[in-house]
């Protein structure tokens, strides 16, 4: 059986990933020949489990994954998950403090600078989490590598987590239109633009997808 049977046949079940996608991003890894991971919210470690089997069915390259501190109290947790399924040697979690983009931010100031070919960016989803990440991603991304953002149309508005008592509390300082507004899509549609991606959607999926351009030579060879 195939790493990534093992994960359907054990963690099916388990929030948030589901096959249909899982499928997608295997595909996609394949594709482009993807093999330093980075993903940006992990909850209960799914969606790093199917990377990770991923990889291993592949039998090369790493998954770096995010979230926040809190997700140390998930029933399982992403240790667990990946226990489970033989999968932790292919992946590394980093709990962070507040929230990734300050994790990412001291990567950024390591020597060796950490390279990534692929970003799964499905945590945040607010414009300022979403978009900061995607700038603090972008350098540290190769030529030609790859951003999958989930959930381009989510918003505040319509999120029911918001409309818990902690989600009140989170979002009590936005106004009215920031919370009606699409974080994600804007991030997908104005900056990974402006950065020169190429950019498409999978509608099916609410996923965005932008794809980093490798530079052509220029005048007198130089890039
Ligand atoms: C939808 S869940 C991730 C699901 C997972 N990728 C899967 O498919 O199994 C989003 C996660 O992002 C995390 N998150 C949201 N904002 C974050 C931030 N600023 N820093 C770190 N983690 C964050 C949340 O704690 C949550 O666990």
């Amino acid at each position: 059986m195939s790493a990534f049977e093992r994960v359907t046949e054990t963690w099916g079940d388990l929030k948030y990933m589901d096959l249909p996608r899982a499928e997608f991003l295997r595909d996609l890894i394949v594709q482009h020949d993807l093999s330093d991971l980075l993903e940006l919210g992990f909850y209960k470690g799914k969606s790093s489990a199917y990377l990770g089997a991923v990889l291993e069915d592949l039998g090369r390259g790493h998954l770096t994954t995010m979230d926040r501190s809190s997700a140390r109290g998930h029933q399982p947790g992403i240790s667990d998950v990946l226990a489970k399924v033989d999968l932790s040697h292919r992946v590394t979690p980093i709990f962070a403090h507040r929230s990734f983009t300050w994790e990412l931010g001291t990567m950024l100031e390591r020597t060796p600078r950490p390279q990534f070919d692929f970003c799964y960016l499905d945590g945040g989803h607010t414009w300022d989490v979403t978009g900061f990440g995607f700038l603090l991603v972008d350098m540290m991304l190769k030529p030609g590598g790859i951003i999958l953002l989930d959930d381009l149309d989510w918003s505040i508005a319509r999120s029911p987590q918001a409309k818990t008592p902690a989600g009140r509390a989170t979002y009590e300082a936005y106004s009215e239109d920031e919370k009606a507004a699409k974080g994600v899509r804007m991030t997908f549609e104005h900056i990974a633009d402006h950065l020169g991606y190429d950019i498409e959607e999978v509608p099916k999926f609410q996923w965005g997808i932008a794809r980093k351009r490798i530079p052509k030579k220029g005048l007198f060879g130089r890039k």
